[in-house]
């Protein structure tokens, strides 16, 4: 899967004053019956620039979904944001009123989920779901919208588009599904868009089909792109950018190539190792248990409990993230050099 030779070839993201997407000190947190809350996303700094397609990996529960929704502002409940801000174009979304997010969401920011069937309503044909989104969206006629709907599933490469529309959710296949709903998210060209999880129900052809796909629309559209996935390997081959999340913090951030080529966390070690085909790297970097008795204070490295290259120090010093080159930065006392 770590075949860095037959990626695609990628535009390096055009630096640009105005990020597409400014996190900033993001937290939240979802409460429980002890009254301490569980904190989902912790803290967290991320700069989505214009154009990329920014890869999040981390295993689960680490975080991603929680961050996804929370660019919606919609973080799964009973969640909160309790801190932080979240600057799109220029505008914090933060104070803005409700209303003017649902008229964003879809439109400027939209959302590519698993499961296409449950996000399909079932009663409706595939070319009404796709011409409603425009409509009420880019506020353009029935007509014009049927015509737009006929174009984004030609886009999609769906078979036949004309006779396609006719057709109701359950007559397609996983994968044609899941191009409706890429569909859906695309037909309003949104500068942003978060894919969380969206191929891990395919198979594998499938998947890489799509993964092209969806490339291709974002770069056409100058879209930016949060794609969110537990498999590293895919990050490899469609992400210009990547940063692996753990228990709601940024272990590692950089561009592809340093990623791949000198990860530095031994997390992002381990998870590679996890998908790699070499045998020795997997059992040298299996993953590890937890060291017996370990507590995690609040004044621990979060990944102190499972990193086989823990020292003293890890447990008593929580580590900040990092610049260990421009660009690539980690958050570890004791990133592994190559
Ligand atoms: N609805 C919820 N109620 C309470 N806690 C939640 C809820 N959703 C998420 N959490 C907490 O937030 C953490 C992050 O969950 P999240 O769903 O964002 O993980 P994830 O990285 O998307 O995992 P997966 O790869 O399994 O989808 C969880 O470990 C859990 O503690
Ligand atoms: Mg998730």
């Amino acid at each position: 899967m770590l075949n860095l030779g037959d990626r695609v070839e990628t535009q390096a993201a055009p630096k640009t004053t105005q990020p597409t997407f400014d996190i900033i000190g993001l937290t939240v947190e979802f409460p429980t019956i002890t009254g301490t809350p569980t904190i989902a996303i912790r803290n967290l700094d991320l700069r989505i620039e214009r154009g990329e397609i920014f890869g999040l990996v981390g295993e689960s529960g680490a975080g991603k979904t929680t961050l996804a929704r929370t660019l919606l502002r919609l973080p799964p409940e009973p969640g909160r944001i309790a801190a932080g801000a979240l600057v799109f174009e220029g505008n914090n979304l933060m104070p803005l009123p409700e209303a003017e997010l649902q008229r964003m969401r879809g439109r400027d920011i939209s959302m590519i989920v698993p499961n296409p069937r449950s996000e399909l309503n079932p009663l409706l044909t595939v070319g009404e779901q796709i011409a409603n989104v425009a409509r009420v969206h880019l506020k353009v006629p029935k007509r014009e919208a049927q015509r737009l709907a006929l174009d984004i599933l030609r886009a999609v490469q769906i078979p036949d588009p004309e006779r396609r529309m006719q057709a109701f959710p359950h007559e397609m296949s996983g994968g044609m599904a899941q191009r409706i709903v890429i569909a859906i998210a695309l037909i309003c060209s949104p500068k942003f868009i978060v894919s969380d999880d969206a191929t891990s129900g395919l198979d594998v052809t499938v998947q890489a089909q799509i993964l092209r796909l969806l490339r291709q629309l974002a770069q056409d559209r100058a879209s930016s792109m949060l794609f969110i996935t537990r498999d590293i390997g895919i990050t490899a081959h469609f992400c210009d950018r990547v940063a692996v999340i753990y228990n709601g913090e940024i272990m590692e951030i950089a561009a592809r190539e340093d990623f791949f080529f000198r990860p530095s966390h031994p997390y992002t070690i381990m998870l590679m190792a996890a998908f790699s085909y070499n045998q020795r790297l997997r059992q040298l970097w299996a993953r590890p248990e937890p060291h017996a008795g370990a507590t995690i204070g609040a004044t621990a490295c979060p990944y102190f409990a499972r990193c086989p290259l823990a020292q003293p120090r890890c447990r008593t010093d929580r580590p900040a993230l990092r610049e260990l080159a421009p660009g690539h930065s980690v958050r570890c006392h004791f990133p592994v050099a190559r």
